[in-house]
């Protein structure tokens, strides 16, 4: 794929959590990312770096390449590149070529790619150096890392997010967290010029025996959810609670925070995190509970990757008469997608 012809290209500006960092050694890794093809590498002394996988001089993978130092070295004529993208080669030392670099952080245990492009706009007043924003920033509630899950979604970035904000399939494609009544589900939307809120609140599906050992929720709970989604990047925060008969909030609850990452204009990389509260004492929480917790909820995940790998087209549009009440979600998010992934910002 063309880098030029991925619709999502604009939503490079944004911060995306791409790999784990401790997925990245000293090999470099070939990565797409709305459409670009880079390769990021680690150098010697432990940086993350990401710079365009085509080398400039004659087409080479700078995936095939080595690190020396704090260069990327290309295996086919030795051009090296650094993580700003200044490009030495052996036999023009004193040529300044330049290749195309991404901005890369580590965090929460992630490798995080941005692109930064100059300003072409002929107003100085304009041509100060992109901003560089912060890494989104989330509040945990004061619950643990159960884990992150990746999981990459043959379908493109409004279609996945789509499946992600509505509940109705939640009764037919999920096995644990899900409710099993969706005509008797309350349904809450919230609309913010750079955020949409989804409550629903609704009887929920008997949980699986093994999960039930180690958490006080049970069959007849109270379901309920609280869906954020924020779009720079794009992003939702899914609070996810239980209630029992007497009216008392369960202690057991699930935090997701969940990366919609574009890969190009059929493919979306989900990046989650999964937060619950301690269930287990000790170490035996971060040994046995965390890892069921996660597991199960990467199942739960891979129920909707399943899903939505059996979308029969992958047109982004949507027909308005088709949608349900618990639909109307994604039109709004709709609206806020278009400023954020598919507008060139204003220069
Ligand atoms: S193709 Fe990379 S140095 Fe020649
Ligand atoms: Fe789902």
């Amino acid at each position: 794929m063309s880098a030029n012809t991925c619709r999502y290209r604009p939503g490079l500006r944004h911060w995306h959590p791409l790999l784990a960092s401790r997925a990245l050694g000293r090999k470099p890794i070939a990565r797409t990312l709305a459409g670009e093809r880079l390769v990021l590498f680690r150098t010697a002394g432990g940086r993350a770096a990401a710079v365009a996988e085509t080398c400039p001089h004659r087409r080479m993978s700078l995936a095939a390449g080595r690190v020396r130092g704090d260069q990327l070295v290309c295996t086919y004529h030795g051009w090296s590149f650094d993580p700003e993208g200044a490009i030495r080669c052996p036999l023009m030392p004193s040529q300044a070529l330049r290749h195309q670099a991404y901005q890369v952080r580590e965090a929460h245990g992630l490798i995080w790619i941005r692109k930064s492009e100059p300003s072409t706009s002929p107003d100085p007043a304009s041509q100060a150096p992109d901003p560089n924003p912060p890494l989104p920033s989330w509040d945990t509630g004061g619950l643990a890392l159960a884990g992150v899950a990746f999981h990459t979604v043959p379908a493109p970035l409004e279609l996945t997010l789509d499946n992600f904000t509505e509940v109705e399939h939640t009764s037919t494609i999920h096995q644990v967290f899900g409710f099993s009544e969706p005509q008797a589900i309350e349904h809450r939307l919230e609309l913010e010029p750079a955020a949409t809120r989804v409550w629903n609140n609704g009887p929920q599906k008997a949980f699986p025996p093994l999960f039930n050992g180690f958490i006080d929720n049970r069959p007849g709970d109270t379901f309920a959810n609280d869906w954020i989604t924020t779009f720079d990047p794009l992003l939702t925060v899914y609070d996810q609670t239980w209630t029992g008969p007497s009216g008392r909030l369960r202690r057991f609850r699930l935090k997701v925070v969940m990366f919609f990452v574009p890969i190009d204009d059929t493919t979306t990389q989900l990046t989650t995190f999964v937060y619950s509260p301690k269930v287990l004492p000790g170490r035996l929480h971060r040994w046995l509970a965390a890892p069921i917790i996660k597991a199960v909820t990467a199942h739960e995940l891979n129920l909707d990757v399943w899903a939505l790998a059996q979308l029969a087209d992958l047109d982004t549009e949507l027909t308005p008469r088709m949608l349900g009440p618990l639909d109307r979600v994604l039109l709004e998010n709709r609206r806020r997608l278009k400023p954020a992934y598919l507008a060139e910002p204003e220069r």
